[in-house]
């Protein structure tokens, strides 16, 4: 399927690895042209034989300076047109555990970051008259997971922005929707279950078992399945589709709604 979007320009932060590297890998094969962001070299290096012509944008999303440069930089390439935000997920922890700084560092990663970047393209891309905006965030915004009241939070607050914009900019061709991933096999889940199965007495391997079969589909989400869907929301078929928090998760979550 043509997604009618090739010579597009793409920032894609948080995209060397897992889930962001898997929308860029999708969007490049659609034509666009890629500026991927992370904080690692070593990530980048590793990752940008899979995206030939993709520029690397270096800089921590949860520190406002770097989030200026990388805008800086970006837009000093050409408008931006499709922005896909994603970062690594706050700690997790009892709720009891986190203080303040543990809070405004995971608003400002979480929340503060994809909403600067966010103030950053939508001007031009309303003035164009077209863009596609998609947050990666979580299926804890749906239903809280035990542990995640950081992300929990974080999400929720950027969730309620998005909706709000979202409505706001729909009468100019851009659409801003938001990814939400249930259990999907990257290395930051893989390596998260270590502590908890050390908790629960359980090897790794067990752990990886019992929490895939807990899942209606029987299997953690492959990345590029997230990829796709991410591409898709970006497509020009998907205009008419706005404020939308799209659910990936093997029929994990029960809800109707
Ligand atoms: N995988 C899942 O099952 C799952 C489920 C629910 C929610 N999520 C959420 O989805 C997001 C992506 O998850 P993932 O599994 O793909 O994670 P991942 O494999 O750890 O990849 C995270 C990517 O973001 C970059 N990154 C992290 N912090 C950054 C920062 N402060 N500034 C710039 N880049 C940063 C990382 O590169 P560097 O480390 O080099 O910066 C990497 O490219 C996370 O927020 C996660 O909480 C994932």
């Amino acid at each position: 399927m043509d997604l009618g979007i090739s010579g597009q320009t793409a920032l894609v932060l948080g995209g060397t690895q897992g889930l962001g590297l898997a929308c860029a890998r999708s969007l490049a094969e659609a034509g666009v042209k890629l500026l991927v962001n992370g904080r690692s070299a070593a990530a980048w290096e590793a990752a940008r034989g899979s995206l030939p012509g993709a520029t690397f944008m270096q800089g921590d999303l949860a520190k406002p300076e770097d989030r200026l440069r990388i805008i800086d930089s970006a837009q000093s390439l050409g408008p931006v047109s499709i922005l896909v935000t994603n970062a690594g997920g706050p700690p997790t922890g009892e709720f009891l555990d986190f203080d303040d700084a543990a809070w405004q560092q995971a608003l400002n990663a979480n929340m503060l970051a994809p909403l600067a970047l966010m103030r950053a393209v939508l001007p031009g891309m309303c003035e164009r008259g077209w863009g596609r905006i998609v947050n990666i965030t979580s299926s804890s915004v749906k239903a809280p997971i035990p542990s995640l009241h950081l992300s929990s939070g974080a999400r929720a607050g950027l969730t309620g922005v998005v909706a709000g914009v979202a409505r706001e900019v729909a009468g100019r061709g851009v659409t801003i929707n938001n990814l939400l991933p249930g259990a999907f096999a990257t290395d930051r889940l893989l390596h998260a279950f270590a502590p908890r199965a050390a908790k629960a007495g359980v090897s790794v391997e067990e752990m990886t078992r019992q929490r895939s079969a807990a899942i209606p589909a029987g299997r953690f989400g492959d990345a590029a399945e997230f990829g796709a869907t991410c591409a898709f929301l970006c497509s020009a078929q998907a205009g008419y589709i706005t404020g939308q928090n799209v659910l990936i998760d093997g029929g994990a979550y029960p809800g109707v709604f």
